[in-house]
């Protein structure tokens, strides 16, 4: 197949444990200066030290040997009615500040970040092992967000005769997988709508977000507008996000920690995208060549660890019966380099620690009948326990684990449907419903498919990860979103992050 030229043995390609360590400290270099700028140290928070010793202790700080950002965003719980309350009271002058001028600002906001894609790409590597290919396209989405953002808040004060009251306080929480365009995203969006933010960072890339929210601040948004707290997970973060003072909390994570959220504070104005289990039907009209190459990338780029990855290839009558097909996934899938990100040939890094619970069972799975097997079984590659190569499990059962638990790693299963009627009853039989995908090159296929997948981000013919900013506003169904079924990046998302209210003056 024309993917036999790039095929390369995986072993001449993997790191010895010497070789890992090293790596991580050229990416150290590459970032440690440049973050003199640390932001303002809360008085409040002396006394607090022992959360900040907890906090730092479970993020990547120590163990990457960065300097921290320190006790000035460690909150204990003292701090936390001051943080509310104050966080609050600059939120409302933001709001007063009018549309115009928080879209300059924001504007402003995506050139700072631009300016910083290079220290925001070695970060990014080197605390989430994230390739500087997906992680440069990652810069440009947060740019994206900003500028778009800008533009949505000059359309947002006064719709119909209704009048738009910005939250006050909106608690941002956002993953490590996209450690920079997802909490650039929906701090942007909520500092757009005229509300004061508290971004709590995933604690396994606080650098990401902390030298994102530097760029912000440069760019002119008050510090006191936006504020960035380290906590431990815990009784410390559910005193925030379940704060009585708290308007909105825009979480993107998994269902179960949004479940966890709710069941804090049941009236929880949540903002949630959460997981997805994402299928990519091909059908025998379809381009395979590029059902192929769509179906690796979606499947095991950033290690499958994008809650829009592909997890499932449903290979529709002779797709599936043809060994076409399999010969030219498993050539595409094992020419995949796996490696750290420093390096420019890997196109698939490490997963984010060593794998456990569901995914590991999942790569670890030894049972093979003759229908359901691995087509190319996946393999620890280091001493780290992060590096693992590519997985494909082919003849998955419909109701099967493999068919319906999202694993988020480099694992893809394949299920072998009759017709397109089968493939979409199982692409649909999923809790979720976030992204989906067909590959077919026949209309009233497409248009069938159309009509009846349950899902908010549908791709035809291309890849199923990677929305942009206003092209492909992104949200799903079902248990892949909460509270609303607005889209980020689309028109309607800072309409949720705040109140509408009418008002009538008799004259
Ligand atoms: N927006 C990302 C994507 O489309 C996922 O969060 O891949």
């Amino acid at each position: 197949s024309r993917f036999l030229a790039s095929v390369k043995a995986l072993d001449d390609t993997v790191p010895t444990p010497n070789r890992v360590q090293d790596r991580r400290n050229e990416h150290i270099s590459l970032h440690t200066d440049g973050f003199a700028n640390t932001p303002d140290t809360d008085p409040s928070t002396e006394g607090n030290r022992e959360w900040g010793r907890l906090a730092l202790s479970r993020s990547t700080y120590t163990q990457l040997g960065l300097d921290t950002i320190d006790a000035g965003h460690i909150y204990g719980p003292a701090s936390l009615e001051t943080l509310v309350r104050q966080t609050r009271e600059a939120g409302a002058r933001w709001a007063a500040r009018g549309a115009d001028v928080r879209a300059w600002i924001l504007h402003q906001a995506g050139a700072a970040i631009a300016a910083r894609r290079g220290e925001l790409v070695s970060v990014m590597a080197a605390e989430t092992g994230k390739t500087i290919a997906e992680a440069d396209v990652e810069v440009s989405e947060a740019i994206d967000f900003a500028h778009y953002y800008a533009e949505s808040a000059r359309r947002l004060e006064v719709v119909d005769g209704a009048v738009f009251e910005p939250a006050h306080l909106t608690v941002v929480t956002p993953p490590w997988n996209f450690p920079v365009a997802i909490p650039a995203g929906s701090v942007l969006a909520a500092l757009a709508a005229g509300s004061g933010v508290v971004i709590k960072p995933a604690p396994q890339s606080p650098r990401c977000a902390a030298v994102m929210i530097e760029a912000l601040w440069r760019a002119g948004v008050p510090r006191d507008v936006l504020r960035l707290v380290s906590m431990p997970e815990g009784a410390l973060s559910q005193s925030l996000v379940a704060h009585p003072g708290v308007d909105r909390v825009i979480l993107t994570g998994g269902w179960e920690t949004a479940k966890l959220f709710r069941s804090w504070r049941n009236d929880l104005p949540l903002l949630a995208e959460t997981s997805g289990k994402n299928g990519i039907v091909v059908t025998p009209s379809a381009d395979l060549d590029h059902a192929v190459a769509d179906l690796a990338k979606s499947a095991f780029g950033h290690a499958g660890q994008k809650c829009s990855a592909a997890s499932l290839g449903i290979l529709v009558g002779s797709v599936g019966r043809s060994e076409r097909f399999e010969r030219q996934l498993l050539d595409a899938v094992s020419s995949l380099v796996v490696g750290w990100p420093d390096d420019p040939e890997v196109a698939m890094g490490p997963v984010i620690e060593p794998p456990k619970g569901k995914l590991l069972e999942a790569l670890t799975v030894l049972d093979e009948s003759e229908e359901d097997r691995w087509l190319l079984e996946p393999r620890k590659l280091d001493a780290s326990g992060r590096l693992w190569s590519p997985g494909i499990r082919i003849g998955v059962r419909p109701g099967s684990a493999f068919h319906q638990t999202e694993y988020f790693g480099p694992v893809l299963g394949l299920m072998h449907a009759k017709n397109l009627d089968e493939a979409i009853e199982w692409q649909n039989a999923t809790d979720f419903g976030l992204t989906a995908g067909i590959h077919s090159l026949d209309p009233d296929e497409v248009n069938e498919w159309i009509e009846r997948v349950e899902a908010g981000n549908l791709y035809v013919n291309r890849g199923i990860t990677g929305a942009i900013v206003q092209r492909q506003p992104f949200g799903g169904w079902k248990r892949s979103s909460v509270g609303a079924t607005s889209k980020a990046g689309g028109p309607n998302y800072l309409t949720h992050l705040g109140s509408w209210r009418s008002r009538t003056l008799r004259s």
